[in-house]
């Protein structure tokens, strides 16, 4: 099947350097290392410093992507960031991003999709790729949470985290269907349970930004099954399965729903990239961070099936398979 495919050229992602750590967590909220990890896996997460915005994050990991593609910025012409904490209501995160970058082209704009946001911003450039209009995208997942969390709330604030990653994809002509490149993207959103995990603020409400409320075991209860349905749509769609597949690199949100939609889609353990005790829910930016440690440490190779699937607020869910 001949056509445009979006091609995966380079990879980067970025952590501040500060680390907090469950105990540290412990010192200000009643809660214990144990209880973390137990329900969610994480053991630390990095917080951006003071003066240190999303659009840093961003622009750190846009340029290990860069040099990790060896394109220079100005082969970019387009920029899509998904972020739910951009630097402010607007201009978009991606402008200030293209102007660090000193790219003059093209067109950057930001996606909301909370924790989704990776996928949902990869398969809007990769739409917009296959219209022949852009050559090369820069997608970036990039957060500050730590700026909405309430740190009073024992609840949310030990699952959080911040970071970006990065990934260029570029528009190849293709004649064969089994080649390189992305091959398949599925989209779900369900308004109905936007109270479950929201931030209650907001330029059009409160006029503030807001803190992160989350009905924890209602989320909890939802993720499996919303992930493992667009898993199986993406299986559908393309004759591919949990065997086929080389790689499952999920958002990392807690590894308890990791673990329990792997086992529902019969994906095997050794398959499974998991990143999340390292740097906890960064939301957009955690399927890039994942995705980066398992290319830089060799694990995901050229000709490699990966599997990427996110949930979150909204809710928004979604898959993509990439012939890497
Ligand atoms: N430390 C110690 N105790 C805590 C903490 C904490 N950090 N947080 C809550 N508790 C207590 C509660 O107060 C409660 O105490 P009580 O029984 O005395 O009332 C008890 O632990 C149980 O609370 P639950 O909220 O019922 O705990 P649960 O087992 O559901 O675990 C958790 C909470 C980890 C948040 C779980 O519901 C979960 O993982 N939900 C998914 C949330 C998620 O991943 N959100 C990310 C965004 S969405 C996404 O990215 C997929």
């Amino acid at each position: 099947m001949s056509g445009i495919r979006s091609v995966v050229r380079g990879i980067g992602s970025y952590l501040p350097e500060r680390i907090l750590s469950n105990a540290d967590l412990a010192c200000r909220v009643e809660t214990s290392d144990d209880w973390i990890v137990q329900r969610t896996g994480i053991r630390q997460r990095h917080i951006a410093a003071e003066g240190e915005y999303t659009s840093h994050l961003a622009l750190k990991a846009a340029e290990r992507a860069l040099a990790d593609a060896g394109f220079a910025a100005r082969d970019i012409d387009l920029i899509v960031l998904a972020t739910a904490t951009p630097d402010q209501t607007f201009p978009a995160t991606a402008v200030t991003v293209q102007a660090e970058l000193g790219i003059t082209r093209g067109a950057a704009f930001d996606l909301q999709a909370v924790c989704s946001g990776f996928v949902f911003a990869l398969a809007t450039a990769d739409a917009h790729l296959k219209t022949g209009a852009f050559q090369r995208a820069l997608v970036i997942g990039a957060e500050t949470f730590s700026r909405i969390l309430d740190w009073e709330d024992r609840g949310t604030c030990v699952l959080f985290g911040d970071g970006a990653g990065a990934m260029i994809i570029e528009a190849v002509q293709v004649d064969d269907a089994k080649g390189a490149g992305l091959i398949t993207h599925h989209l779900r959103s369900d308004g109905r349970h936007r109270s479950k995990l929201y931030v209650d603020g907001g330029p059009s409400t409160t006029g503030t930004a807001g803190h992160l409320r989350m009905e924890g075991r209602e989320v909890f209860k939802h993720a499996v099954g919303m992930i493992t349905d667009v898993i199986v749509d993406a299986f559908a769609a393309t004759g591919e399965s949990a065997d086929s597949i080389a790689w499952f690199v999920p958002h990392q949100a807690n590894r308890r729903i990791i673990d329990a939609s792997a086992q529902k889609l019969g994906i095997a353990p050794e398959k499974v990239v998991i990143t999340v005790d390292l740097h906890g829910n960064t939301s957009a930016a955690s399927i890039p961070l994942a995705l980066d440690v398992a290319v830089k440490d060799g694990r995901v190779k050229r000709g490699d099936l990966v599997l990427l699937e996110a949930m979150g607020g909204g809710f928004t869910w979604g898959s993509a398979l990439i012939r890497w």
